[in-house]
């Protein structure tokens, strides 16, 4: 049986029962904070568990986009996934008794008619009881054995058997579970409680909910006899086969990267058609870590010449079924290679850095060392991981862990701090490639200024400034717009000063004597009674090209900022002209 004749089956199978099919709802959850990114297909339908009427009747069924970050570490096997997409039968208030609810699952998974998957094949379970005093399922336990053909039963606690909330708050209750050959494909919850904040549960109000779950790729490796993987499903295999096209050589332990690759492009392609962008935090960090991951292993693989073929490849796949991956298919594309020639700016130095870590290391790799490796060159905690394991070596993640979070403190207020005048608009959690960006046209600021004095004269004073990992912004006093001849000069001499690669000196003086040395200030910033001054000097001809009171940080010499570029000239307000510029 193939992809599409499998969601067909489950569709008409609960169609035929009565059931309505709900559109999936984005990765992102709306109007529900409790949770980053959508993990089950009941998500959508919570307000209907908790009594809110129902728009889509009673009796709703979905295949919902989902994704596990929590199963990260497990992708490579043969049946775990981050992004996955889950078939769901609902019934919201007391319609579908529990019995009811096993024999429809009992039925599309064993009929000849529907997925006919071998008796033998198929055992259950069911809920013995504990969570805050619930006592076992009975009700579950005699319906299971009321099944024909169902040879093998057991009973498991509330670790296993009991389901919610999400969040900290929501419907929740016992389960049975299905197995196919011991991997488990489908979750029937009984949603017959609402657990409160502080762990109560109080029966659920509009009566037993019905909320299943069943993994799409899980259910088709069970019915394709071939497979071995769920890689090897036709769910997948145009993507395998596009990463294995641009693979050279089967050396050993391949397999692995191919379908990390897989499964964390595939993810990245789908949180991208929901409007995630790759940044440092929550969903889109997310997104980073999944795109950072799969880059580094199709370096691995020497195939990331594919990188942008494979993203299409996964578009072709899914895109008769997502046509929201067709129509933002260049938005995709742009994005991922973006974050692509990001990353892979800084990795080549980081892997050097951790071979070396790896050959001083015993048993070992400190969480602080791994954790400059991270914020240093962007290495995701991992890869890190895994080629520390590859030689015998762990990584005290419990450090990495708290260096990750006293970095995070540090760099709050490390923010206000920095950067003289020169104000830092990106927030928190800018790691230590990002900062590199905004150092260096941190100093690109600092020419830029200088130009404009040259240029234009001493009207031109600073008059505000703003940074951030994408384009510095400067405000200046001038009263009339620059014309585009004076923009080009201005572009040209800070080129030019990067080209000549000049030093960048800091000195500490007391606030008068850097005055009257004639150093630039910003009249806005309180200065202390010893400042930093920064100065690039071109030592060919001893000449000042630039000279700021400033708490930095800056590149020590100019050629770090590489290219200058002025995207935009306008006015800012009365007085007040405002540059945007950015670097290569
Ligand atoms: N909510 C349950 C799960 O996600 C069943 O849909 O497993």
């Amino acid at each position: 049986m193939d992809y599409q004749k499998v969601r067909d089956r489950f569709v008409q199978f609960f169609e035929a029962k009565g059931h309505r099919i709900v559109p999936s709802s984005s990765l992102i959850p709306q109007d529900d904070a409790s949770v980053l990114l959508t993990t089950a297909g009941m998500q959508q339908f919570k307000p209907c568990f908790a009594g809110v009427d129902s728009p889509y009747g009673d009796l709703a069924i979905s295949i919902q986009k989902c994704f596990r970050l929590s199963d990260i570490d497990s992708v490579g096997d043969d049946t775990h996934l981050t992004f996955f997409e889950m078939f769901g039968n609902f019934a919201f208030r007391g319609e579908v008794s529990k019995e009811q609810a096993i024999l429809w699952a009992w039925e599309f998974l064993a009929s000849p008619n529907w997925m006919a998957i071998g008796r033998d094949r198929i055992t259950a379970s069911y809920y013995n009881g504990n969570r805050a005093g619930t006592k076992a399922d009975g009700e579950a336990k005699t319906a299971l054995s009321k099944v024909d053909g169902l040879s093998r039963v057991t009973a498991q606690p509330d670790t296993e058997n009991f389901w919610g909330p999400t969040g900290s708050e929501g419907p929740c209750g016992p389960t049975v579970e299905f197995y196919v050959d011991g991997v488990e494909v489908w979750n029937v919850v009984f949603n017959e409680f609402y657990c409160q904040p502080d762990g109560t549960l109080s029966p659920a109000v509009g009566g037993l909910g019905i909320d299943t779950g069943m993994g799409l790729e899980r259910l088709l490796l069970t019915v394709t006899p071939e497979a071995e993987s769920i890689y090897d499903t036709d769910a997948f295999a145009p993507i395998i086969a596009m990463i294995k096209a641009h693979t050279p050589g089967e050396e050993a332990g391949v397999t692995k990267s191919i379908r990390i690759v897989a499964d964390h492009l595939r993810g990245s392609v789908f949180l991208l058609s929901d409007h995630v962008q790759p940044s440092n935090k929550e969903q889109g960090y997310v997104l980073r870590r999944l795109l950072r991951r799969a880059i580094l292993h199709l370096d691995k693989l020497n195939a990331l010449a594919g990188f942008e073929e494979i993203i299409g490849a996964i578009i072709g796949r899914y895109g008769d079924f997502y046509p929201e991956l067709l129509s933002q298919k260049d938005m995709i594309i742009q994005l991922a290679n973006l974050e692509r020639d990001k990353f892979l700016k800084t990795i080549t130095q980081g892997r050097k850095e951790l071979d070396k870590v790896i050959s001083e290391s015993e048993n070992s790799i400190t969480g602080e060392r791994a954790f400059d490796l991270f914020a240093t060159y962007g290495l995701p905690l991992d890869f890190i991981k895994e080629e520390a394991a590859q030689h015998h070596l762990k990584v005290d993640e419990n450090s990495f862990e708290r260096a990750f979070q006293s970095h995070q403190e540090i760099s709050r207020a490390g923010v206000e701090s920095k950067f003289g005048g020169h104000g830092l608009s990106s927030g928190a959690q800018v790691s230590e490639a990002d900062q590199q960006v905004i150092t260096r046209l941190h100093t690109a600021t600092h020419l830029l200024h200088a130009a404009l004095i040259k240029f234009l004269g001493n009207e031109v004073k600073q008059a505000g400034s703003d940074l951030n990992t994408e384009r510095a912004r400067f405000d200046f006093t001038f009263s009339r717009a620059l014309t585009d001849d004076e923009k080009r000069q201005v572009e040209d001499w800070v080129n030019e000063q990067i080209q000549k690669d000049l030093p960048v000196k800091k000195e500490a003086k007391p606030l008068q004597e850097a005055l009257g040395e004639g150093a630039l200030a910003f009249f806005k910033q309180k200065y202390p009674n010893v400042v930093d001054v920064y100065t690039i000097y071109d030592p060919a001809t001893d000449e000042v090209i630039s000279k700021e009171l400033c708490g930095g940080p800056h590149v020590s010499r100019t050629s770090e900022i590489d290219k200058f570029h002025i995207t935009k000239e306008q006015s800012s307000s009365a007085g007040v002209r405002r540059i945007r510029a950015v670097i290569n």
